[in-house]
């Protein structure tokens, strides 16, 4: 399905359910960076945690030389839970270093892009410097900023860093969606 088709969706029931307590947690289980190109990346790491069923998120990227042009391919599969059926819900590529610049244009990286800021040290903007580290720490995913009908399952997320027409890094998540009871009588099943 297009991805913008489901920006669009995301976003209208975002609208209209903003103020409800969300009955699902978000958990990410493990990352991986692989493919990493040591002429690009001096350093690039991270981590996930748990603090209270929830989860955190630290990483830190060093450029060997400047970097003005990065292409992003995105993609998100999804298992409903008991089924082995796989939904793609997107699988794009774009241009990282626009989006970062632009991203009041669109809610959902806007979203992604505002949550970054309040956790990073120095601005995420091309061109980025080199031997400076990026770092971003302690961010957290918050349930609001989902829909609020999120299936139960599990999630494998795929994102890979294209600089010069070369993949230069590709990093896996794999993760579940899991209920929450948010008062003693509300459990979602
Ligand atoms: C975390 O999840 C476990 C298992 O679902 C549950 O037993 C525990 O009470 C939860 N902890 C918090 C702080 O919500
Ligand atoms: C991350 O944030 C959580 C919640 O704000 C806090 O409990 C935790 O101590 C923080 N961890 C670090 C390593 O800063
Ligand atoms: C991460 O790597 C381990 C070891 O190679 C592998 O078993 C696991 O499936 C990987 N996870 C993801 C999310 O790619």
């Amino acid at each position: 399905m297009n991805f913008w088709f489901w920006t669009w969706c995301f976003f209208l029931i975002l609208k209209c359910m903003k103020s409800e307590d969300r009955n699902f947690r978000v958990i990410v289980d493990q990352v991986n960076i692989t493919n990493l190109d040591r002429d690009v990346y001096e350093k690039f790491d991270c981590e996930v945690y748990h603090v209270n069923n929830r989860t955190y998120m630290t990483s830190s990227h060093t450029f060997t030389r400047t970097v003005d042009e990065i292409s992003v391919h995105a993609a998100l599969d999804f298992y409903k839970l008991n089924s082995k059926q796989k939904m793609k819900l997107y699988d794009v590529e774009f241009d990282g270093c626009y989006i970062l610049e632009h991203a009041n244009k669109n809610r959902l990286f806007n979203m992604y892009v505002k949550n970054l800021k309040k956790h990073s040290n120095v601005k995420f903007q091309c061109p980025f410097k080199a031997h400076v580290n990026y770092e971003v720490k302690n961010m957290s995913m918050d349930e609001q900023d989902f829909p609020s009908f999120v299936p139960l399952g599990n999630f494998r997320s795929l994102i890979e860093y294209i600089i010069n027409r070369k993949l230069r890094a590709r990093i896996t998540a794999s993760g579940k969606i899991i209920p929450y009871a948010t008062d003693p009588f509300k459990i979602l099943t």
